[in-house]
């Protein structure tokens, strides 16, 4: 297992995503502890994009509950079908919310975010079973390509066993 991220100076967003995805290939395979690897992927991303929060929440009856992160402390329970990630659970879409304050029901875990991506995480039924939440202190921050290259992670974590 790799164990430091090797990243090269002056990258596009595009470029970063596409250096460190096989890395996060390398670093879970030959691990099988899902925990484990989904704290390693949230601290890769964490630490290549220094976003202010990055992390998972699980679906556990009609809440979503806390899982792996990188960041500041967060709410440990959501409703379906509240906040950016209740609402991207219920909806089963990715959502990008470029400005937080414009979106009506967002739930503030920490009055520095400012703009925020959420993917459902989809199981073989089509069923949400977790979803990846990242949130910046930047307005605009995520756009398709953060959706594009994080939904190719989320390939990587839905492979994990
Ligand atoms: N802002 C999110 C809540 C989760 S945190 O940002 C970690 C939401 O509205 O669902």
């Amino acid at each position: 297992m790799a164990e430091e991220l090797i990243l090269s100076d002056n990258l596009s967003k595009e470029e970063k995503y596409q250096q460190l995805i096989p890395q996060i290939k390398a670093l879970v395979e030959g691990e099988n502890n899902e925990i484990a690897n989904l704290c390693n992927i949230m601290a890769a991303l964490k630490h290549t994009f220094n976003w202010l929060w990055i992390g998972v929440y699980t679906v556990r009856r009609d809440e979503l509950i806390l899982g792996p992160f990188q960041g500041p402390i967060a709410c440990t329970r959501i409703q379906l079908g509240r906040g950016v990630s209740g609402t991207a659970w219920h909806k089963k879409e990715v959502i990008i919310v470029p400005n937080v304050d414009e979106f009506p029901d967002h739930i503030i875990c920490n009055s520095a975010s400012k703009s925020e991506i959420v993917l459902p995480i989809m199981n073989s039924n089509g069923d949400v079973y977790m979803i990846l939440d990242a949130d910046s202190e930047n307005l605009n921050e995520f756009d398709k390509i953060d959706e594009k290259y994080l939904s190719e992670i989320i390939e990587i974590i839905k492979s994990l066993p």
